[in-house]
């Protein structure tokens, strides 16, 4: 969703602040601009609809030289995609970048009407206006914006400055991140870390309801009451070579490929094949309160929710006296649940930052139940707001689509389940044998994906001018098809849906026709005969059926995928890789924009 970057040091600005806004480029945007102030304190503002390329058509005829400024990439909640919506925002003094949501921008709008006209249709010049009245002959930018803030709902990170007060840069979070990076004689500013890569490893995250004051020399922080505040600073992990392209034509491919060595990275020092045990230390969890655990609620959106699913069939496996249920967070934060209180849940999210997935973090913390949260970015909000839990270590994951973060996901909760069966009377041959195949996986990941690429690429030829999907499994190859059919319909933007194959013929077997074809991951396992038994049902209506298998038995099908692998229980993860493959290739050959795709953010921070 919307990116912020800001910077104040020695260098050109505007170069600092496109090349940050290029490193959010994949989380999904429409417009973008930058504001930068010159060595005379005159303001230069710059904006353009599109990707970063028109703005810097537009920078290429107009320069700016100035030492300090913001950036921003919009994704547009209030108002259309227009030059004028699209941020940095001026008014009288203030230059502002924002992102979130002003929620009662409407009410100080009326109020603020009867002094500034307004030429945006967004909450953000509302926000800008606001702060500007407050920022008067006596006060501060920053008692301003603390003034401005305080009269605020809704969530915010903003970046700010004024060419009243040059060398300064004031930024403030609710619920929307915001990191200061601390450089040499620079400060700059990023709400999400992979735009201060190559600059710093040094830095402050900003809390919710804390702003600060950034200039050259460094950042000091305070509460909205203006309380000075001791900062803690923190190192940035990562490098820059995880957030490039690596050879490949794009990241999506990049990020499937590269899952042998990030499954390698979520597993490292967490199994014991020769002992048949797993461990996870993020949980923190004494003995007494592993044993108490009787209920798992796992919450995600999306992706996430679907390697839930997928977990949870695992767990159900491994943990004999273990409910699991697994909930769309959009859905969960507002109905009136009850959890007990032996429960724990698990927060799923790839970004850390999905505004659902947060506001379900706070209810469940609100009930008194443990969260753990499942996370990959590190210092992510779901992260630091969680009691214990594990970062799935994938590293950044730049195509909006997940891939690599769902392996993660799903791997790092299975970790937790053989964790929990050791306390809770579960067979530790079953444990042995996952751990045998975890112990495997990252090598037979990376063989399958090689000995099925160019498979997946001429199926994907075949099938890319369908306008229909049916993505269908059952049991462990029942999340997998969900998983499969997001995949697709948000790359390709072929119409696909996932189903539990023993739902076809309560509704969705009425679909088949000669525009849809049909997706099913069959295991070979002791549900196979009725796994087969859908396909069978889809065949003798004409359907166009392609099969993703690890079974060596006959099988009829228009295009059958046939992996040859030594793992069985984990088998529908393997599986799900080449569903990537195939979604990318597919997309590939529609000619659509694969790591950015229409309408998607990669982390959505607004409901
Ligand atoms: C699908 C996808 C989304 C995310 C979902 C949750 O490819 O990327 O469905 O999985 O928005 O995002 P996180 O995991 O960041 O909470």
């Amino acid at each position: 969703m919307c990116g912020i970057v800001g910077y104040v040091g020695k260098k050109v600005a505007q170069d600092v602040l496109v090349g940050g806004l290029r490193r959010l480029e994949y989380r999904g945007y429409d417009s973008a601009g930058i504001a930068t102030l010159d060595d005379n304190n005159d303001a230069h503002l710059a904006r353009a609809v599109g990707k970063i390329s028109s703005l810097s058509a537009v920078l290429e005829k107009e320069p700016q030289t100035g030492h300090l400024g913001i950036g921003h990439t919009r994704w547009a909640t209030h108002g259309g995609v227009t030059e004028t919506n699209a941020h940095p925002h001026h008014v009288g003094n203030v230059y502002l970048v924002h992102n979130g949501i002003i929620e009662n921008y409407k009410e100080l709008k009326a109020e603020l009407q009867k002094t500034y006209t307004f030429a945006s249709d967004t909450d953000t010049e509302v926000l800008a206006a606001l702060i500007d009245s407050n920022y008067t002959k006596d006060s501060s930018l920053k008692d301003a914006v603390a003034k401005a803030l305080k009269r605020v709902r809704g969530t915010y990170g903003i970046a700010v400055f004024s060419p009243k007060e040059p060398g300064t840069i004031v930024v403030a979070r609710l619920g929307s991140p915001l990191i200061i990076g601390l450089g040499k004689d620079e400060t700059l500013i990023a709400s999400d870390a992979s735009a201060l890569l190559g600059y710093t490893r040094e830095a402050i995250y900003l809390n919710d309801g804390e702003l600060a004051v950034c200039t050259k020399d460094g950042a000091e922080v305070y509460s909205l009451e203006l309380k000075h505040l001791n900062s803690k600073k923190e190192t940035i992990e990562g490098d820059l070579a995880q957030i490039q392209k690596g050879g490949y034509d794009h990241f999506l491919l990049k990020e499937i490929m590269e899952q042998a060595t990030t499954l390698h990275n979520t597993l490292y020092g967490r199994i014991d094949p020769k002992a048949g045990k797993m461990h996870l230390g993020g949980p923190n969890l004494t003995e007494k309160e592993m044993r108490d655990i009787h209920h798992v609620v796992i919450v995600g959106c999306g992706t996430a929710y679907y390697a839930g699913l997928l977990a949870s069939y695992y767990m159900e496996q491994l943990v004999p006296d273990l409910t699991t249920e697994v909930v769309i967070a959009s859905e969960y934060r507002y109905r009136s649940f009850h959890l007990p209180k032996d429960s724990v849940a698990l927060i799923v999210s790839q970004s850390g930052e999905t505004a659902d997935t947060l506001a379900c973090l706070r209810e469940i913390k609100k009930r008194g139940v443990k969260t753990l949260g499942i996370v990959n970015v590190v210092g992510s909000t779901i992260a630091r707001e969680v009691d214990g839990g594990t970062y799935v270590h994938a590293g950044p994951e730049i195509s909006v689509a997940s891939t690599k973060a769902f392996t993660a996901q799903v791997v790092a909760m299975l970790l937790f389940a053989g964790m929990l069966a050791e306390y809770h009377g579960g067979d530790p041959k079953l444990v042995a044998e996952f751990t045998r195949e975890l112990a495997i996986l990252p090598e037979e990941i990376e063989k399958t994906l090689n000995a099925n690429r160019e498979t997946m690429e001429k199926l994907a030829k075949k099938y890319a001018e369908y306008d229909h999907a049916l993505y269908l499994g059952r049991d462990t190859a029942f999340p997998i098809a969900l998983e499969g059919a997001l995949k697709l319909k948000e790359i390709s933007y072929i119409h696909s849906e996932g189903y539990a194959s023993g739902e076809l013929k309560h509704g969705p077997i009425a679909l088949i026709d000669n525009r849809f074809f049909e997706v099913f991951t069959i295991l070979d396992n002791w549900l196979f005969d009725k796994a087969c038994g859908g396909l069978h049902e889809v065949r003798a209506r004409g359907g166009k059926t392609i099969v993703l298998t690890n079974s060596k038995a006959d099988i009829e099908a228009d295009d059958i995928v046939r992996i040859e692998s030594k793992i069985e229980l984990l088998a529908p993860i393997l599986l799900n890789t080449l569903q990537q493959l195939f979604a990318y290739y597919v997309a590939v050959d529609r000619g659509n924009d694969v790591d950015q795709p229409r309408n998607l953010a990669k982390s959505v921070t607004v409901e």
